[in-house]
């Protein structure tokens, strides 16, 4: 990133204050000097934010892997692009370079063509974290179809649903999935999956763990087989800078997920932009983020900002406690990786082992460790500062979401101090909003409220998929003219901003944003149930769990109602997948509603969290009685 690198704090200021008075031209500067073009945009930036229209660098040309790949072979191309770590430390890690990770995407561009995908197919991925699924992803972007990664924990229901949303031609998955001492059977989930979903033509499925899996004649194909036979040769599709690029599913406050939609030039420049001046990438970096490439995390900071930079990206593909609690500080040492980027609730779980765990190993390659995913509490920050940066690694505490594309709110390394629990100061053209509940801005410092984004930047999703009114209502209707993300946030006496948390029907569980009416719906078709409500509660390892209030048709005994609760968790599990499951079930009698038949969830929030001081006004209920039994019942 040539004259864009954030070198000290008067430097941010001064880059800062030039993107807000000016973002077309910031912006333009970054697209011009940075990327490969076949062709320049005529408008920076136009937008409608009552409409909620945006278009970034209008009538640009580009393919999005000529920035990943194909600019880097001759200035790079042996370096290693993928370091693929496998679940098991006995197994070889594997090493890929540059202009091999160029050939097998070419390849596989060629098997997915042969199949008949073309440009603006969507092409559904439902693979464990191994190299083939970077691959994938790059050949769909290479070719011009839209890639839509399902996260590989997800259930046969989630999966049906997601693949009828965007109307999928082609599935690529695995035959399994390793994951610490288990084993899991991707392929099958898969075909139960498709029972239910007419548009997929072709199911590829890449060998991993050698299960037998069943394959369907003519619909399902082994990946290997094709790849062998396909040339290396590949034509790289020409992409308009608002063509899609990929659609990525994230939970809603109604039941059907929302399928984000990222176009190809500004989530390009706002992700390689963003890597790096976050992470401080030098050429010889060994860079490692631990989330799962089906989240947006691993889609931008992965895959797509660190090739864009000709980084050096690890893919892990275990868990953090297999064999060892350790495992993820060896891999740091073996791999001297110099950026290590994770979620609070992994800091939280391994800070809970001894902490000869981690200090054993030799960490001294680490300059930079970053956190993603939901408010870091004081302890975790501070175990993360002392026993994984050992106090020299700047900690970037960063705050974005799947719709905002790449990271807006973060310290830049050795550049912003930075102060435990908070995300400090928004990124160049990023423009924070606090509003009161009344749609006012609330000006100055010390005070907190209604997150939102004033201006448009890059990154920022276009729409949802099939579904441009539900973009508009989520996200541009609450505060008219701005973007709602949904979370609060406090603003600290120097402008630091600290995220405090969601404002809305979701709640963030082990770093997965989960919406609680998609888990309420599912709950409610258990033939016992009359009714449920889900919140969040504060949980030490998880951040928040859900807890359920469930109302039955019928009260049953003791008995019966401890095997409900086990029926309505696998229910959950089924349809969702089990990290939607509910820590704590309460059955009740009725809900605290007010007059218009509104749950006043506030109420069963303090239930859930223990607080049962102060309900405020609960006048406007039509039940008052019920709180003060559901309160005596709290488990
Ligand atoms: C929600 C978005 C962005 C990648 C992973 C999650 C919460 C995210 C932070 C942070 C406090 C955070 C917010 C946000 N969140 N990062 N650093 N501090 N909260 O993406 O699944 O779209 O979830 O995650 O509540 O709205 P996502």
């Amino acid at each position: 990133m040539r004259n864009y690198i954030i070198e000290d704090l008067p430097h941010y200021y001064e880059q800062y204050k030039k993107s807000i008075k000016n973002p077309k031209k910031f912006w333009d500067g970054i697209a011009d000097k940075n990327f490969v073009w076949y062709q320049r945009w005529n408008k920076v930036v136009k937008y409608d934010m009552d409409k909620a229209k945006i278009t970034w660098f209008k009538n640009a040309k580009l393919n999005i892997t000529k920035n990943c790949l194909d600019r880097h072979l001759s200035i790079r191309g042996e370096k290693t692009a993928i370091i693929w770590e496998p679940n098991d430390p006995q197994e070889k890690s594997q090493h890929i370079s540059y202009s091999e990770l160029y050939r097998r995407v070419n390849k596989t561009a060629n098997v997915l063509k042969e199949m008949g995908i073309k440009k603006g197919d969507r092409v559904c991925i439902y693979l464990p974290m191994i190299p083939e699924l970077a691959v994938v992803m790059l050949a769909c972007a290479k070719l011009g179809a839209v890639h839509s990664v399902i996260f590989a924990g997800f259930s046969a229901a989630a999966v049906a649903s997601r693949v009828n949303d965007c109307g999928a031609k082609m599935m690529i998955t695995s035959d399994g999935s390793y994951r610490g001492s288990k084993i899991l059977d991707l392929k099958s989930i898969i075909d139960e999956a498709l029972e239910q979903c007419q548009t997929v033509e072709h199911v590829l499925v890449v060998k991993r763990t050698d299960n037998k899996v069943n394959m369907q004649e003519g619909r399902d194909f082994w990946m290997e087989g094709l790849f062998e036979k396909t040339s290396a040769d590949f034509v790289t599709q020409i992409m308009d800078a608002e063509d899609p690029l990929f659609i990525l599913y994230t939970s809603g406050s109604t039941g059907k997920p929302k399928g984000m939609l990222h176009t190809c030039a500004g989530y390009m420049v706002y992700t390689g932009y963003t890597f790096k001046n976050v992470f401080n990438y030098q050429e010889n970096d060994v860079y490692w983020c631990t989330a799962d490439i089906g989240w947006i995390t691993g889609h931008s900071y992965i895959l797509y900002g660190p090739l864009i930079n000709g980084a050096t990206t690890v893919i892990f593909e275990g868990i953090p406690t297999y064999p060892e609690p350790d495992r993820f500080w060896e891999i740091i040492e073996k791999h001297k990786v110099t950026q290590f980027y994770t979620a609070p609730t992994a800091i939280r779980s391994l800070a809970k082992e001894s902490a000869d765990w981690v200090d054993k190993h030799d960490l001294s390659s680490l300059r930079v460790i970053g956190s993603v995913g939901e408010p870091i509490n004081d302890e975790a920050w501070h175990w993360f500062n002392d026993h994984v940066g050992r106090k020299k690694c700047p900690i970037v505490d960063t705050w974005w979401q799947t719709e905002t594309g790449g990271i807006m709110i973060s310290p830049i390394p050795f550049v912003t101090p930075t102060k435990p629990t908070y995300a400090t100061l928004p990124l160049p053209g990023v423009q924070p909003v606090l509003m009161d509940d009344k749609r006012n801005e609330i000006t100055g410092n010390q005070v907190t409220g209604n997150l939102c984004i004033r201006f448009p930047w890059p990154g920022i999703a276009r729409t949802i998929w099939g579904d441009h009114q539900r973009y508009k209502e989520t996200y541009f209707t609450a505060f008219p003219g701005k973007y709602f993300t949904g979370d609060g946030a406090l603003r600290d006496e120097v402008g630091y901003y600290r995220i405090t948390g969601r404002v809305d029907d979701v709640v963030i569980v082990s770093g997965h944003n989960l919406g609680t009416a998609p888990i309420e719906d599912s709950i409610n078709e258990h033939p016992a149930v009359a009714e449920s409500a889900i919140v969040g509660f504060p949980h030490d390892i998880k951040g928040s769990a859900l807890y359920g209030f469930v109302i039955l048709k019928e009260s049953g005994e003791s008995r019966q109602k401890e095997n409900l609760k086990k029926e309505i968790n696998q229910l959950i599990s089924d349809q969702i997948g089990p990290i939607a499951k509910l820590d704590k079930i309460q059955f009740v009698s009725g809900l605290p509603k007010t007059r218009s038949g509104k749950i006043m969830r506030r109420i069963l929030r303090k239930i859930a969290e223990g607080d049962l001081s102060n309900f405020g006004d609960i006048s406007t209920l039509l039940n008052p009685e019920i709180v003060e039994e559901i309160k005596i019942e709290r488990i």
